[in-house]
């Protein structure tokens, strides 16, 4: 029995992703990403063509976007993933690990970049288009380029 849920959730992952991956309209992605079993917070917007590259139906838990925040187009999450310890010891890349990615509230993810596992984009924090994001970014403060790397901090005017 629990084979047979875990195959329907696996499946229901599937189609669930490839539809979020849709241009129907401006809360579409948002709407089939939290089908996939994402917490995604208050007013938290998904834009076309995001891909969280994971296995929806068990790391659903693995992926926490809060309230208020703006992920652009083409922005790829990644929460599966090799490691090069794998390489390492068998010689070559064997399944994968799941890690986890944190965007805390009011971030904004500019267009095009690209979240590694195990990342915190931190209150406000700020990642410009194409960045590559190696680190944690901090609260309130401004990373851009491959890797990214901090480029301004954010002053709060009240
Ligand atoms: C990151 C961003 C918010 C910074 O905006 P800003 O504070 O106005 O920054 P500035 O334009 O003053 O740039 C500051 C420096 O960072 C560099 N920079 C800015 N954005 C960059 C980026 N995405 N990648 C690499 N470098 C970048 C600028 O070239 C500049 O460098 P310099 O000081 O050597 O001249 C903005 O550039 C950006 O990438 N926005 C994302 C837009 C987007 O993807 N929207 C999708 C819809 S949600």
């Amino acid at each position: 029995m629990m084979q047979i849920n875990l195959m329907i959730n696996k499946i229901k992952g599937k189609i669930y992703s490839n539809l979020a991956m849709l241009n129907i309209s401006y809360r579409w992605p948002t709407y089939w990403w939290r089908r996939c079993g994402y917490s995604i917070g208050k007013n938290s917007v998904i834009s076309q063509g995001v891909l969280i590259w994971a296995w929806h139906h068990l790391d659903s838990k693995n992926v926490i976007i809060e309230d208020d925040v703006s992920i652009g187009p083409r922005v790829i999450i990644i929460v599966r993933s090799h490691s090069i310890e794998q390489i390492e010891i068998e010689g070559k890349t064997m399944g994968s690990i799941p890690g986890k990615v944190i965007i805390k509230r009011g971030a904004w993810i500019g267009a095009g970049s690209i979240i590694l596992p195990n990342i915190t984009i931190g209150e406000c924090g700020v990642v410009g288009a194409g960045a590559v994001v190696t680190k944690d970014v901090l609260p309130y403060t401004i990373v851009a380029g491959v890797p990214a790397k901090e480029i301004k901090k954010i002053v709060r005017k009240i």
